[in-house]
């Protein structure tokens, strides 16, 4: 090769180099002019909310709306203009809800559902489809919470508890989520818990469905937004401490006037509230959300010393 033909090859090579070092420093004054705006624009939402959107017409589906917030958040949504869909495997509980909201002047839909079955959730949205139409806003909430130490859970209940709390979160956005895909919108709202945050005993399979719950939905939230695909498809994931139910049989609470118990209705009020706002997390109560933070920037031995403090948690259900 030429010394000519050398020296250009240089040249280029350089040029290139140059060409894309510019590139990653823009890029980089990109991201922190975007990280400034988006930290200023979350400030200013925190203090100043946006005004929650309206659902008067929306096809919301709730599972387990037979019974806690299940029910509550059914009624609300009926009293807001929505039309329910309540799903549960409890037939009568489930009647009674649908019959509340339709007494209310409401527009509600029941259909008895096992939602740990897959079959049953096809049959049951087929039926759904055929009723109603199309489900605009799909709320996973059913749940079960055997407390116990773990060598106590039989195969069979560890099975139970993750097709119930987990796998037909799974069956159901299967379900739902190429119709959102389709409309171009959609919401999916997941119930999972403090516990699905912050793990506790008497609670390891509980708490391992309720952190696959915040997996799928942060998962989902970023398969979904990965090239701003799908902008009017939302997620919401609930975080919710102990609610007034009776599925917390036995909590244990140190500090009753610090960590709440909140009422069923006080909890669906506060998710329909961040559903209309878009919020993608929601810990009830709020300050929550700032306090597992805290906590998870602490050497692990201090952040056991204050949960030893604390000393909050779920006691064994009785026999
Ligand atoms: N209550 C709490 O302290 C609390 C705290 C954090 C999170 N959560 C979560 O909130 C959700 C609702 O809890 P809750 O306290 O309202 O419970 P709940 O027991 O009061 O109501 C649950 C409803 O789900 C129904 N259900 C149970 N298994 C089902 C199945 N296989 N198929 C269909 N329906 C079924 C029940 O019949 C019942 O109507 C759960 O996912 C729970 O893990 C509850």
């Amino acid at each position: 090769m030429s010394l000519t033909a050398t020296r250009v090859i240089r040249m280029f090579t350089g040029l290139m180099v140059v060409y894309q070092l510019v590139l990653l420093v823009t890029d980089l004054l990109h991201l922190m002019c975007r990280s400034l705006y988006l930290t200023l624009r979350t400030a200013w939402c925190t203090l100043s909310p946006p005004r929650p959107k309206s659902i008067v017409g929306e096809v919301v589906l709730v599972t387990g709306a037979g019974h806690g917030i299940g029910r509550e958040l059914s009624l609300q949504f009926g009293r807001l203009g929505a039309k329910v869909i309540c799903l549960d495997i409890n037939e009568t509980t489930n009647k009674k809800t649908v019959s509340d909201i339709n007494l209310e002047g409401g527009a509600a839909w029941g259909y008895q559902c096992d939602v740990s079955s897959r079959e049953e959730i096809r049959q049951a949205a087929a039926q759904v489809r055929s009723d109603v139409g199309e489900v605009t806003i799909l709320v996973n909430n059913a749940g079960i919470m055997p407390a116990k130490p773990f060598l106590r859970h039989s195969p069979e209940d560890i099975t139970n508890i993750f097709s119930v709390n987990i796998f037909s979160h799974f069956w159901m956005v299967q379900e739902w989520l190429p119709s959102f895909i389709t409309q171009g919108s959609g919401h999916i709202v997941a119930i999972s818990s403090i516990a699905g945050l912050m793990a506790t005993s008497n609670l390891v399979p509980y708490c391992s469905t309720k952190y696959a719950v915040k997996g799928l939905m942060d998962g989902l939230t970023e398969e979904l937004r990965y090239a701003d695909r799908h902008p009017n498809i939302h997620l919401t994931c609930v975080h919710p401490f102990i609610v007034d139910t009776g599925l917390s049989k036995n909590p244990r609470i140190r500090f009753p006037s610090i960590n709440v118990i909140t009422s069923p209705a006080q909890c669906a009020t506060r998710i329909i509230d961040g559903v209309r706002r878009e919020e993608e997390v929601i810990c009830i109560p709020g300050r929550d959300y700032y306090f597992i933070k805290l906590m998870n920037i602490l050497p692990r031995e201090v952040y056991k010393a204050v949960l030893d403090f604390f000393d909050t948690g779920m006691d064994e259900d009785d026999e």
